[in-house]
């Protein structure tokens, strides 16, 4: 394992830097995009690293999964009721789809859905914030995962798109709680930092059947953890899912942070990082990786 992620490094070396590091914030824009990370962590909870893999970096739309995931605790299967399970094929943080589907994003991994899952949990706890970094503290094993104040401050300053949406599905009923409270747990879940070993460990229970290894208990079931592969490999990478699935061929999420995480079912968990963005808003470099990695393992979900 160790000789493939060295081979993936020395082969994306001339990719790490090239594009553009997320720059609607200033604290996004200031990031060195001469970084490369890649951790992997198989299902027996062993992780292989190269590059700056233990460097931390801002999650952003990787929140999503973990978000899904506190709805599928508090709601289970119920959940499917206010959010679609339909990739998009539209940018991350778009708006025409809601007003013509009566204020019902096509899925938990855009913006619209991941703000109507945040309002889900908003129902159901005091503090979702909390809850959100507790439960990925507690799957990768690191008690000192916190948000970077920040960012999340200065993506509440520029909150007018998904300020909008929000209001929009409320407008249709479908957003119970205070806007503003809502978006400020949703940009705080997105401002939470963690690295590629971090992510890796977390999301290692999606490459099997639901169960984390790391603390040893079933997170989703079976059933789900196979539904949130299959919508991660649909609509993980939002206009991009469709080359995505092509080229890499496997269940993944990324973030305008430049982290995307990967699964092979079954076998492991892969969380790439470089922060800067091809134009649909992935990491160039971090694509790249996983192209390689399933050219050199042989082996897609597909
Ligand atoms: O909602 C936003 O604009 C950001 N905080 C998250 C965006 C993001 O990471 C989209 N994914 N690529």
């Amino acid at each position: 394992m160790q000789e493939l992620l060295n081979d993936i490094l020395e082969e994306v070396k001339p990719l790490v830097g090239q594009g553009n590091v997320a720059s609607y914030i200033p604290e996004l824009a200031k990031v060195d995009p001469n970084q490369f990370g890649i951790a992997i962590c198989d299902t027996q909870g062993k992780v292989t690293t190269a590059g700056d893999a233990n460097t931390g970096f801002s999650i952003q739309s990787i929140s999503k999964v973990f978000n899904l995931v506190l709805a599928y605790i508090y709601y289970g299967n119920s959940l499917w009721e206010r959010v679609g399970c339909e990739p998009s094929g539209l940018p991350f943080n778009s708006l025409v789809q809601l007003e013509y589907e009566n204020g019902i994003p096509r899925n938990p991994f855009i913006n619209a859905g991941a703000l109507v899952i945040t309002d889900m949990v908003h129902s159901r706890l005091i503090s979702p914030h909390v809850a959100l970094r507790d439960l990925v503290r507690k799957l990768s094993g690191n008690p000192y995962i916190l948000a970077d104040v920040d960012v999340a401050e200065s993506e509440f300053e520029y909150r007018a798109r998904n300020a909008a949406m929000s209001y929009l599905m409320k407008a249709f009923g479908n957003f119970h709680n205070d806007v503003e409270e809502v978006l400020h747990t949703y940009f705080m879940n997105c401002a939470i930092r963690m690295s590629c070993v971090d992510l890796a460990r977390a999301t290692q229970f999606l490459a099997n059947r639901g169960f984390c290894t790391i603390t040893k208990n079933e997170v989703l079931s079976g059933d789900q953890s196979r539904q949130v592969n299959a919508l991660l490999a649909t609509s993980g990478l939002y206009d991009e899912a469709g080359s995505f699935a092509f080229k890499v061929g496997l269940p993944g999420k990324s973030g305008v942070g430049g982290g995307i995480i990967a699964v092979v079912p079954g076998r492991f968990s892969i969380c790439v990082w470089s922060p800067a963005l091809n134009k649909m808003g992935n990491s160039m470099a971090g694509v790249a990786a996983l192209e390689s990695l399933t050219r050199h393992i042989k082996w897609s979900v597909y």
